[in-house]
């Protein structure tokens, strides 16, 4: 069976890989919404919130990919550390990055990330006292949940810690996406490698000035 090989393995995980990337970026577009201000991200949440049973569908096949994904990382990291039982005397790691071996710690941590913020802002039970609130067009208010959450110094040093971590998986983990579909050869790698980078570090700016922007007051009620 293609999904039960190593290949085929490798494939779904680059291919869960590049739907949770895609998530990423729109999330942050949708975001981003904040620095139009209330009427900007309460709209946008309210027009999501709008969608009814096809936001649900969303949210089951996203956490179908989510849990495939981490169930094939933690696969891949044993089946990788049984085919090498005895470490290395003289570890040389020639074309490794420190991300690359970090894979799975990074995951993990994101993984613990995205529990606690769909508690935060999606079940909305860490902080209840300013995440049901109403703006005055009657709409959800998302942008008042988040401004107050990161004027609290602890959650916003959390989320931005959390988007290190963000940068460290994903500085990795585009460009072996395309190694992983054997959608690369010698020629292509560096230019791959280079633009997954750079792709994860814009990810990681634009999530952060979110937190921060709030923090020094620049983002305010
Ligand atoms: C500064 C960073 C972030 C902010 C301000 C933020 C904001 C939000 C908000 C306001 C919601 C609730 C949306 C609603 O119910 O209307 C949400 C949901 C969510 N966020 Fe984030 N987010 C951030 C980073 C991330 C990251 C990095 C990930 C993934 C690694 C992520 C994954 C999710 C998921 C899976 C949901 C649930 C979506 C749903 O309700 O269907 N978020 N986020």
């Amino acid at each position: 069976m293609l999904f039960g090989s190593s290949v085929g393995k490798k494939v779904l995980m680059a291919t869960t890989g590049l739907i949770l990337v895609m998530f990423v970026i729109v999330h942050l577009i949708g975001n981003s919404s904040v620095f139009v201000g209330p009427d900007g991200i309460n709209a946008y949440a309210a027009k999501l919130h709008s969608l009814g049973p096809v936001v649900w569908l969303f949210r089951l096949v996203m956490l179908g990919v989510f849990l495939v994904h981490i169930w094939l990382g933690i696969k891949l990291t044993l089946e990788n550390k049984m085919a090498r039982p005895v470490e290395y005397a003289q570890k040389k790691n020639l074309r490794t990055s420190y991300a690359a071996q970090i894979m799975i710690y990074t995951g993990i941590v994101l993984l613990i990330f995205v529990i606690y913020h769909l508690f935060h802002f999606t079940v909305r039970v860490t902080n209840p006292d300013i995440s049901n609130l109403v703006d005055a067009a009657g709409r959800m208010d998302v942008y008042s949940m988040v401004v107050l959450s990161f004027q609290k110094f602890f959650i916003a040093l959390t989320y931005v810690i959390a988007m290190v971590f963000l940068l460290l998986h994903l500085s990795h983990g585009i460009g072996s996406m395309f190694q992983s579909s054997g959608l690369n050869n010698a020629r292509t790698l560096p230019t791959i490698e280079t633009v997954g980078k750079w792709i994860a570090i814009v990810l990681m700016v634009g999530y952060v000035s979110i937190p921060i922007s709030i923090l020094v007051g620049i983002v305010k009620l």
